[in-house]
């Protein structure tokens, strides 16, 4: 078996499995990346302009994965016509009646088999990351901001590869969040405050009569470091914000040294709460209580609700006398049949809390608006909600 060079010293990614494909009769080998843990594809044939799209989808939908040899271009381009074939409206597809948690289900399910068949097409890097195919853009940087520094040779898949661009220009650029005193820079995997709709509310809410200029908040899951970042502008003079993924805790910590409130915001790797009492603790938990299928959807699902669970049960613990635990929750699960506001409101009582006030935003999204989206009926109902909780 011809194997790829040396794979350097042993690191986390060592535990990275490698993909074997055969090609001018012997078989190579080479480091597997992914964006999302998914295991490798274990039919690889090499690929180029000489396959039309028609094959290369037909392919993929079996199961075939093709290492791309042609023009990184034109790679772009069969992906574009894969997708165009993916997006065709199947005569026999189910839907659920909209609205049920069935329809969210299937709805997820169509968008994981798309998801499987695109990324059939894969691209091979060189040690360096750099990308051996003509026109290929330098994506050096790119690549080291998601999967560390280069080792080896590898092989991903064009979509995760577009992804990490994406994921790079958004670093690069940073969004500007004015509440927060200047431009948030997610970091690849961390969930961006794209949609600002939260923040406004996070930065009108009447602050609760326990925060003094001493006082301290508390940021619960803090991602890019936006909402503390935003607390700290509002006069917050200590805000400590966790949270347990270390791509999350190393973005907020350059936000913050960025913005200048190094010496005002902590940023500490913790499951949900930090030590001590506050007189206001922010959370913003993903919003959907489902099982996220990778990595990158753990801003968005929330298994069985743990971690608004865990914010609303220990909250009371955690707050001095007259202060607030301020939940930002979005009642998209309520539209999709997968939550209902009885339950919230007994897990707030269940959780020895009173909702001292609530403060509401509409999407203002684009997806909002599309109606060709099968969620769409959700989606354009969709209310964000700031709960002011006090204990009781
Ligand atoms: C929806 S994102 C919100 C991020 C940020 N607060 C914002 O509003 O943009 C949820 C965050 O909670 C973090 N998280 C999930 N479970 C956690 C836990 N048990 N303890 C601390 N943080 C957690 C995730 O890593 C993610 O960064």
């Amino acid at each position: 078996m011809a194997s790829a060079p040396s794979l350097g010293p042993v690191t986390e990614r060592d535990s990275l499995p490698n993909i074997p494909w055969p090609e001018d009769g012997k078989t190579f080998e080479a480091r597997w990346l992914s964006h999302n843990e998914t295991p490798p594809p274990t039919r690889v044939i090499v690929a180029d302009e000489k396959m039309t799209a028609d094959e290369a989808y037909g392919l993929a939908c079996q199961g075939t994965a093709l290492l791309w040899r042609g023009d990184f271009q034109d790679a772009r381009r069969l992906l574009n016509a894969m997708a165009r074939r993916a997006d065709r409206p199947q005569r026999k597809s189910r839907r659920g009646p909209a609205g049920s948690a069935e329809a969210f289900h299937l709805y997820r399910q169509a968008k994981s088999q798309r998801a499987r068949t695109l990324k059939a097409l894969l691209i091979p890097l060189d040690g360096d990351y750099t990308i051996p195919l003509r026109r290929a853009p330098d994506i050096r940087q790119a690549c080291a901001e998601a999967w560390g520094p280069a080792q080896t040779r590898s092989v991903t898949s064009l979509r995760a590869l577009l992804g990490v661009i994406g994921a790079h220009e958004w670093r690069t650029k940073g969004i500007d969040i004015p509440e927060a005193g200047g431009r948030i820079h997610p970091h690849f995997g961390v969930f961006a405050p794209i949609r600002r709709e939260y923040v406004d509310l996070v930065s009108v809410a009447p602050l609760p009569p326990a925060c003094t200029s001493t006082s301290v908040a508390f940021d619960i899951g803090t991602g890019t470091g936006v909402l503390a970042a935003v607390l700290a502008r509002r006069g917050i003079e200590h805000v400590v914000a966790t949270d347990l993924d270390p791509r999350a805790l190393a973005c907020a910590r350059e936000n913050v040294a960025r913005l200048g409130l190094e010496g005002r915001i902590e940023v500490v790797q913790a499951d949900l709460y930090p030590d001590g009492r506050a007189a206001l603790v922010v959370c913003n938990p993903p919003w959907l209580p489902a099982r996220p299928s990778s990595s990158m959807e753990h801003g968005i699902y929330d298994p069985e609700s743990r971690m608004l669970r865990g914010f609303l049960g220990h909250l009371p613990a955690h707050l001095v006398p007259g202060g607030e635990g301020w939940l930002i929750l979005s009642d998209l699960a309520e539209h999709l049949g997968l939550r209902d506001r009885a339950s919230l409101l007994a897990d707030f009582a269940s959780s020895g809390l009173r909702v001292v006030d609530r403060h509401e935003v509409p999407p203002r999204h684009p997806r909002a608006a599309d109606t060709t989206d099968p969620l769409h009926g959700a989606r354009a109902a969709e209310i964000t909600s700031l709960w002011r909780l006090a204990a009781r």
